[in-house]
Formats: structure tokens, C-alpha cells, sequence
């Protein structure tokens, strides 16, 4: 090891926080590590340090450049994969993603999250439980959503959107049921007019994710779950550019003639679709 490598690692040796040293230890030991083996160049360097720089320029409340840089490393899968592989019966976990948007509105069971007019869009409803280990309805849990419109563009991304357009939080029923009425969600490309997209155009790598809907679940003494539905038969499930899918989340959709009954419970009146998943939280904090 180099002298400077010993002595980088050894001035964190003050933080009183066993985790958080090691952490950092390991962090500058890795980067040593890196540099020395790749032989790194003064503008190799150089070229690092702008490429974050502008990464980090990139970032505002609503555009998130390092979630997105993190994706498309494959890193965001590895931390979910490291945290979430060892529960068999809980719903499966996937990226968070950069277009999360807090405090949303609440809405209403069956409400629907369009806030904007689609042209002749079938409507989606999409409904299910959410449900313990055990199978036992979690009452209360806040079901937070968020997809992309006809355009493949998030609210807060497109400036044409409203910000609340397809976006909300519900909260499940007496025996655990959600449902909100919704489109159908889009393949998109993600962003590549930033750092990210620079380095997928000089790696030759796609922008394209297959069309899905993302949900964060958080209910008391549960862990939360942050997870997507994926839509069956999309071109890109097998080619996601942040390597998210999972085959558990691939859901189909069937067609279906408003009932009686469905008018009266999810007030749709005519054909729509239907998506019915229930979600499995692990007990925990
Ligand atoms: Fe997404």
C-alpha cells in the first residue's frame, strides 16, 4: 500500500462511530485501490472531477441526477439486493428512482391520480390488498404512486405537466384494499440530456425502461416497501437501463365491461382495464 493510502485511512481513525468509520475507511481504501491499479492520469482525474461536479449541478428538488447516475451503475439494484434478498414472502423491492415526489396529494379510495385530459385513454384501475406475512390485511398503510403520462415524461420533469398529475397517496382500507384509477403507464427513456446521458451515449447503451408504475408502502411496525408494477410483454423488460426488473413485479392487465357493481365500488362506467396485486409487507421498522 501506498504511504499516502496508509495515512488517508488512518486520519479518519478518530469517528467515534464504529459503522460510519468503517464505512469511510473502506470508501477511501477503495479509491485508492482504483486509482492505483488503473494508474489513473492527471486529466483522467480531471475529467472525474468535472463529470461529478456537473452531476451534482444537475440536481434540484425535482431532477435528481445522482439517483439516476447510481441506476444506471447498477449500484441502486446492488444496495436493493443486499437489503432485500433474504425474504422470500415479502413483495420484491425495486429502485426508487429520481422521480419521487413528496407530499402528494392524499387521495381517496378508488379516486383517480389523472389529473390532466388523455386523449381516449381506456381508464386502468388498479387494485388489490396489502397484506402482512401472515396474510392479514394491513389497515392504514399510506400507498404512495407515481408513473409517467402518455409522453413517457413525469410531472416535475415536464413542465406541461401539473405537478400532481399522476401522482398520490392512498391509504388501505378496513380489509387492507387499495385502488386508484390511473392509465396505462409507458415505456420511457430516462433523462439524457445530463452527465448520465453523456455517459450512456459514450458507452453505446439505450435509455429505455420498460413501462411501469412505482409504489412506496409504508405502514406502522412494517418495513416499507419500494417496489414497481412492471406491465407484461413490454420490449424492454429484458433490457432495463437501470436493471430493475424483477419477475415477481410483471403484471398482466385484463380488459373488462364495467359491472354494476364495479360502477357503484370504483365509479368506472364503461370498459377499462384491470390490474389486481396485492403487496406483502415484512414485519419490522
Ligand atoms: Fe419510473
Amino acid at each position: 500500500m501506498h504511504d499516502v493510502t496508509i495515512s488517508a485511512i488512518n486520519s479518519f481513525e478518530q469517528i467515534g462511530d464504529a459503522r460510519s468509520k468503517m464505512l469511510i475507511q473502506k470508501l477511501v481504501k477503495s479509491i485508492h485501490d482504483y486509482v492505483d491499479e488503473v494508474e489513473l492520469t492527471q486529466s483522467e482525474w480531471e475529467m472525474a472531477i468535472d463529470f461529478l461536479t456537473r452531476t451534482g449541478q444537475l440536481c434540484h428538488e425535482q431532477r435528481q441526477e445522482y439517483i439516476l447516475l447510481s441506476d444506471v451503475l447498477g449500484v441502486s439494484m446492488l444496495v436493493d439486493e443486499i437489503n432485500h434478498s433474504k425474504n422470500v414472502e415479502q413483495t420484491p423491492s425495486t429502485v426508487f428512482g429520481p422521480f419521487f415526489i413528496a407530499n402528494m396529494p392524499i387521495r381517496h379510495y378508488a379516486d383517480s391520480i389523472v389529473e390532466e385530459n388523455v386523449n381516449n385513454e381506456i381508464p386502468l384501475l388498479v387494485k388489490g390488498k396489502i397484506l402482512n406475512q401472515q396474510g392479514e390485511a394491513i389497515v392504514g398503510a399510506k400507498i404512495e404512486v407515481w408513473q409517467t403520462a402518455e409522453n413517457g415524461m413525469y410531472s416535475g420533469q415536464d413542465p406541461d405537466q401539473l405537478l400532481t398529475n399522476l401522482r398520490g397517496a392512498f391509504i388501505s382500507q378496513v380489509q387492507g384494499e387499495y385502488a386508484f384509477k390511473s392509465i396505462l403507464p409507458v415505456s420511457y427513456q430516462i433523462p439524457s440530456d445530463g452527465t448520465v446521458g453523456e455517459l450512456l451515449n459514450y458507452s453505446k447503451r439505450h435509455f429505455w425502461r420498460p413501462a411501469h408504475i412505482h409504489f412506496m408502502i409504508t405502514a406502522e411496525g412494517h418495513q416499507p416497501l419500494v417496489t414497481h408494477l412492471f406491465i407484461q410483454d413490454d420490449e424492454y423488460l429484458n433490457g432495463d437501463a437501470v436493471f430493475g426488473v424483477k419477475d415477481r413485479l410483471i403484471v398482466g392487465f385484463q380488459q373488462r365491461n364495467a359491472s354494476a357493481e364495479d360502477q357503484a365500488k370504483f365509479a368506472v362506467d364503461a370498459n377499462y382495464n384491470l390490474i389486481d396485486y396485492d403487496f406483502v409487507l415484512s414485519e419490522g421498522e
